[in-house]
């Protein structure tokens, strides 16, 4: 293996999150407007485009790779990609295959997932009640998504919820949704809304900063930070009187950049060093220019050498921090 991949601050890169499509069959109010235009598809890699770059990415040690989206499992025949990906879990070259997916094809995608080497999953879920779910994502059906939750833990998947939490509508639902992931077993992670492209409301009224969240449950359990980190942006806490585990993504209220360790990939092949920053390097130019992987991993090199320090989200500015949606790298 070559040597690993590391940027300027001393950060190794292990964790690559590739967005294989901008689509999405959901329109969440925090993530999109509700005329988003996407991508022509001819713009878009080709499943064996990705592979090449995420083998690149491998031979210098990266041990996790993230499908998203928009949402992964609308692009057709993905799980062809998945089970070609799935060779380097099995080869031991990767320590996690895994995906975030909003739950809507889970029904029909679950045990090929499984199938092709995904042990744990994460799956967007920002309220129980189906009416404030039918708002939220325009017109999703909450029982839909219940229902792919179920296949996937039939299918023997690990599944992470991610609840972004958002004043005046979800606010009231942490705890239950805190009951929901005990009885079914599954892991809880709140996440700070983040400013990404423009929506069609205000972010300030909804945003809703974990640190108030966190307070309101600590009158009412015993809260244990936890030093544990999986490699993703979450910090833990221990609520005593349940056992339970809770994560908390604050990009706003407390950064974690410094120990990022982290880059995404588009749909249409350009990397982002920083979820909260344009500069980007285009990987398809370089993987259609040549089909040398020497000047790839040049490309990696020189690309890794320029990730930012870290983002500077802000939710009290007019204008987004940066100007594309949450869609188009997948967080
Ligand atoms: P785990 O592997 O389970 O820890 O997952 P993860 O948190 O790495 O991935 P997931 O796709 O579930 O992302 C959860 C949230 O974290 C999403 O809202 C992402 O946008 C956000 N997120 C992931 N990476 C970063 C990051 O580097 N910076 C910021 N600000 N947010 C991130
Ligand atoms: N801020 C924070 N999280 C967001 N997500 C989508 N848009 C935003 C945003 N602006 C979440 C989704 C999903 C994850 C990939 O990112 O709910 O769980
Ligand atoms: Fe789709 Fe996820 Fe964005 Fe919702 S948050 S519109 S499910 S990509």
């Amino acid at each position: 293996m070559a040597a690993p991949l590391i940027d300027p601050f001393g950060r190794a890169i292990s964790y690559l999150r590739v967005s294989v499509t901008d689509r999405c069959d959901f329109r969440c109010r925090y993530c999109m407007s509700e005329s988003m235009t996407f991508l022509p598809r001819d713009q878009v890699l080709s499943f064996e485009e990705i592979d090449r770059l995420a083998s690149a990415f491998i031979r210098r040690g990266l041990r996790k790779l993230r499908l998203t989206g928009g949402e992964p499992l609308v692009r057709r025949g993905i799980i062809d990609l998945v089970q070609s990906l799935g060779r380097h879990v099995r080869s031991g070259a990767l320590e996690e295959l895994t995906l975030t997916t909003n739950g809507s094809q889970l029904a029909r995608f679950a045990g090929d997932l499984a199938a092709a080497g995904v042990r744990r999953i994460n799956v967007s879920l920002d309220t129980l009640d189906a009416e404030k779910f039918a708002h939220i994502t325009r017109w999703g059906r909450l029982e839909q998504v219940l229902g792919g939750i179920a296949a996937a833990r039939e299918a023997g998947l690990h599944v992470k919820l991610n609840m972004v939490a958002l004043a005046g509508l979800n606010e009231d639902e942490i705890v239950p949704m805190l009951a929901f992931a005990a009885a079914h077993g599954h892991d809880l992670t709140l996440i700070e809304t983040m400013p990404m492209g423009e929506i069609d409301e205000d972010r300030t009224d909804r945003y809703l900063p974990l640190s108030r969240v966190r307070a309101g449950l600590a009158q009412r359990f015993t809260l244990t930070d936890l030093p544990e980190r999986t490699g993703g942006p979450a910090r833990y806490l221990r609520i005593e009187e349940t056992g339970q585990k809770l994560g908390l993504i604050t990009p706003l209220t407390h950064n974690f950049c410094e120990s990022c360790n982290r880059v995404r990939l588009t749909a249409t092949g350009r990397l982002f060093m920083c979820l909260g920053q344009d500069d980007q390097a285009d990987l398809r130019s370089v993987i259609r220019g040549s089909s040398d992987d020497a000047a790839l991993d040049a490309a990696l090199v020189e690309a890794i050498g320029r990730k930012p320090r870290g983002h500077d989200f802000e939710i009290a500015r007019a204008a987004p921090a940066v100007a594309r949606h949450m869609s188009v790298t997948g967080g």
